[in-house]
């Protein structure tokens, strides 16, 4: 099925009307694709202009890598929310010859920084620190890490960045959320701006169909074009972030954007019946918390339930509570703590951390106390395919929306807020309501612990399904769903991505359950015991499944501005 969702524009009533999947990029022209079925290949993001500009370069004989880093590059560009080149983020790889590749390029802490940074004298934590501003950014790695990727591409980084440098150069049309986005942080970007940003309209608030242009942002790229990752980490654009680092109170220095290095990880592959996971391992909590999750559901007749039935529910909200306790527990970067990965996923360990479940009855989490978890939770994922088989899997993320708000000056992007991803002392919650504890803690040179669950499912070896999914500690538990959603409940994958999704995650001691959840199985789960939040959104998961017959599905998540491409 194919959906198509056409904007009309405000100012003079003009219709987007081109189709996406075009060989051409028209960033005044677009319409949201939500489902798409094509033959060769296929890219679905967050915004129809990034997942375009990665269609594109799959037209043009570029390989699923190639059209990612196309489309992360776009993403940067369009959807300054989440899409960056200030943050970091996971990406995994299934290569035609059946090679798995994971690269991590995840913040890191700056080597200033130091275990309580975000506490004052009395030890209460600070978290305005670790959420807002210069202090509350890592060193970005997400050009490190599109230039790892780059060697499993085909084509040169002239190419796959030029979508970028013209839609930042020449600007694009923004749609209505990314209107209310910019209004909405309009104070932010005044208050934690040094130089004033693109993003700050005087005039008047922005509306859907405005032109939002970025000429210091297209001179990064150019400077990333000339120079590579050096044009990033070194030279003009270094300069420009350490001088707007000491002109806001920020400590990444020259030696940090230097020395950071993306890494490849041992990627985390394992049996689902019969399908295999393919997904990332730590900085990423989503990999191994995932891997935990699935093995615990194959212990249990989860496919002879009912869809977000009551039953379904309680077990699935039971396993992911247990899960999200490791988690705070022992997960942290594996270069600065020992983390017992094999004990983590060993079924006989999670078979003993079910015992206490009583089907029918919430669990508890007692003692600790109650976090709180915002709207706002932007990350990023895309999906891409091409034509030989090559499969992509990517989240991204500068952490809460519009990161740390903070532009640097005369570059024009924005950098994350991920230091918030530490836990900034035992047992405070973080923006998403997560504890950490020690393995978790802040230290100089650190990677925080991520929720980013990029993953590509195999079947006979070969992918068949690649999906991911914003929305910080939501992620892992809409992985999980989604995967289960796939297999257990063989949903189609518009289904699985669009239906009403739930989240436990221990603390705090609440079962979220997505707008449109059935009113009976609330009122069932409420009976059993659970604390129930009504919650909006849960995610926006993007899947690409290879059908049977060869033809490639791309859905793009109907809860944002989401778009799937394909030719
Ligand atoms: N910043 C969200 C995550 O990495 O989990």
């Amino acid at each position: 099925m194919r959906k198509s969702i056409l904007f009309v524009l405000v100012s003079g009533a003009l219709l987007f009307s081109c189709r996406p999947d075009s060989s051409t990029v028209d960033p005044f022209n677009y319409v949201q694709v939500k489902d798409t079925t094509v033959s060769n290949g296929a890219v679905a993001s967050a915004h129809p202009l990034a997942s375009a500009a990665g269609a594109y370069i799959l037209r043009k004989g570029g390989n699923a890598v190639d059209a990612a880093i196309a489309t992360q590059f776009a993403l940067a560009v369009v959807f300054p929310e989440a899409g960056n080149i200030g943050g970091g983020g996971f990406t995994v790889i299934r290569l035609k010859d059946g090679t798995n590749i994971t690269i991590d390029y995840r913040e890191k802490a700056p080597g200033k920084a130091f275990r309580d940074m975000y506490l004052d004298s009395a030890g209460n934590p600070l978290l305005n620190l670790s959420q807002d501003g210069h202090l509350a950014s890592g060193v970005p790695g997400a050009v490190a890490g599109m230039f790892a990727a780059l060697k499993y591409g085909t084509m040169k980084i002239d190419k796959l960045i030029q979508p970028a440098i013209d839609l930042a150069e020449k600007g694009f049309a923004i749609t209505a959320s990314e209107a209310r986005g910019l209004n909405r942080h309009k104070e932010d970007f005044l208050k934690y701006n040094t130089v004033v940003p693109a993003f700050v309209r005087e005039d008047r608030e922005w509306q859907e169909g405005d032109t939002l242009i970025q000429t210091d942002l297209a001179n990064t790229l150019k400077r990333i074009k000339e120079e590579g990752a050096k044009g990033f980490y070194e030279g003009e654009t270094a300069k420009l972030i350490v001088e707007e680092m000491e002109r806001g109170g920020g400590i990444i220095s020259y030696d940090d954007l230097k020395n950071y290095e993306a890494k490849e990880r041992e990627p985390i592959l394992f049996d689902y019946k019969g399908y295999e996971i393919l997904t990332m391992p730590l900085p990423s909590s989503g990999g191994i918390i995932v891997e935990q999750m699935l093995k615990t559901s194959k212990m249990f007749n989860l496919d002879q339930m009912k869809f977000n039935s009551a039953e379904a529910v309680n077990l699935m909200a039971e396993i992911e509570r247990r899960s999200f306790a490791d988690r705070g527990k022992y997960l942290g970067d594996p270069d600065f703590y020992k983390v017992p990965v094999k004990a983590l996923v060993n079924e006989d360990y999670l078979k003993e951390r079910m015992a206490d479940f009583v089907p029918g009855k919430a669990g508890n989490s007692k003692d600790i106390k109650e976090g709180f978890i915002p709207e706002s939770e932007e990350t990023t994922h895309y999906s891409v395919i091409d034509k030989d088989g090559n499969a992509v899997s990517t989240t991204t993320t500068i952490n809460g929306g519009y990161g740390s708000r903070v532009v640097v000056g005369h570059a024009g992007f924005l950098m994350n807020n991920e230091m918030d991803d530490f836990s900034v002392k035992p047992g405070v919650p973080n923006m998403f309501g997560a504890v950490g504890q020690e393995a978790n803690a802040v230290q100089a040179n650190k990677r925080m612990l991520s929720s980013m669950t990029p993953t590509i499912i195999l079947k006979d070896g070969k992918p068949w399904a690649i999906l991911g999914t914003p929305g910080g500690t939501t992620i892992i538990t809409s992985v999980y769903q989604t995967i289960v959603d796939l297999i257990d409940f063989k949903m189609s994958a518009h289904d699985a991505v669009n239906k009403p999704k739930f989240h436990h995650q221990w603390l705090p001691d609440v079962l979220y359950l997505e707008k449109g959840f059935d009113e009976n199985v609330q009122k069932s789960l409420e009976a059993m015991g659970y604390t129930i939040k009504p919650r909006g959104a849960i995610g926006r998961t993007e899947v690409i499944l290879v059908n049977d017959d060869g033809t490639i599905t791309a859905v793009a998540d109907r809860r944002g501005d989401d778009s799937a491409a394909g030719y």
